[in-house]
């Protein structure tokens, strides 16, 4: 049965965010990717990205430390340049020749303020975010979270709206939103990703006017969600009573089998300051915790891609992200 897990091998060749770029700095960072340990370190002014692991005694270089634009193995001292070259081995003596050791590099860029990375020669590109430079939308970032459960399982979540009455009954779910109504997907030209639009109701308790009786607590909300593979989602959210514009970006890590980290951001056209930024990342937390206590016990990490599961119509969207799954894990 072909199913997909955070160490799915064909997730070598997909890009991956991996944390902010101001994150990373001259101090090795060790960070898990798709079942691998790599370091991350500045070197010649940028980013670079090695499995972490030394050629000569396979020594973790994230313990290691930046010495003259080189990284430093903490076993022998080994150093290693900006492209992975081995430069220097201290007890060869300062003219011996350096064996032909190289490092092993992933792809690695830097877009949307965060770094990304694919293992291998990579399928297809990132999630492209339509109103990431619009001056009228302000980012706010929210901290990594740390997640037991699979990225597919988290980006299925993500994506699925008949949950909100049930799941999210603390915060923006409404009783009045349990029929899911007729929708349709569309693939994005590349194949990797679709849009969905879906219009829909919610409790606004965001909403300071609902209080003060001059507006419904039940309000319509547009939203558009935007996939991308294997586990970036764009949910572009549009509130007409308030006029509020809200994108939430989720980006999964699939870090090890068991272990996700999740990557937010949101484009907001209502948090001006950092009281009003910090209110919205609280809210936000809020409702992706009452999300954990769904995916933190389901049974298992992996998700089948083609039987295993009951879906209904009001599934067609998580259908199809798990369809574009299958077409990357079959190629
Ligand atoms: S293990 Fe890295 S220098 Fe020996
Ligand atoms: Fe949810």
């Amino acid at each position: 049965m072909t199913s997909i897990s955070n160490i799915s091998s064909p997730l070598r060749r997909v890009w991956h965010p991996i944390g902010r770029a101001e994150s990373f700095t001259h101090e090795p960072t060790r960070f898990e990717l798709v079942g691998e340990g790599y370091v991350a370190v500045r070197l010649s002014d940028e980013i670079r990205v090695f499995r972490d692991m030394c050629p000569h005694r396979f020594a973790r270089l994230s313990d290691g430390c930046v010495v003259d634009d080189t990284i430093q193995c903490p076993y022998h001292g080994w150093q290693f340049s900006a492209e992975g070259r081995c430069v220097h081995v201290p007890a060869m003596g300062d003219d011996a020749t350096p064996p032909p050791a190289r490092l092993t590099a992933p792809h690695v860029m830097v877009r949307y303020g965060l770094v990304w990375v694919a293992p291998e020669d990579p399928l297809a590109d990132p999630i492209s975010i339509p109103r990431w430079d619009d001056a009228s939308l302000e980012k706010v970032w929210i901290d990594p979270v740390d997640v037991k459960a699979g990225a597919a399982q988290i980006v299925d979540n993500f994506l699925d709206f008949a949950h909100f009455p049930y799941v999210h009954a603390g915060t923006f779910g409404s009783d009045k939103d349990r029929l899911v109504h007729d929708y349709t997907t569309e693939r994005t030209a590349d194949g990797w990703g679709f849009v969905v639009d879906y219009p829909h109701v919610i409790e606004n308790h965001e909403d300071p006017l609902v209080a003060a009786g001059e507006h419904p607590l039940v309000q319509p909300r547009e939203m558009k969600y935007q996939f991308q593979v294997p586990f970036s989602a764009n949910l572009q959210l549009f509130l007409p009573t308030t006029g509020m514009v809200n994108h939430i970006l989720l980006l999964c890590q699939p870090m090890t089998l068991d272990t996700t980290r999740v990557h937010m951001v949101m484009l907001r056209n209502d948090c001006p300051d950092d009281a009003s930024k910090s209110a919205a990342v609280a809210y936000e937390l809020r409702v992706f915790d009452e999300d954990l206590k769904i995916l933190e016990r389901l049974p298992d990490t992996s998700i089948p891609l083609e039987r295993g599961q009951v879906h209904v119509r009001s599934d067609r969207h998580t259908v199809e992200f798990r369809r574009i799954l299958e077409r990357l894990v079959t190629l």
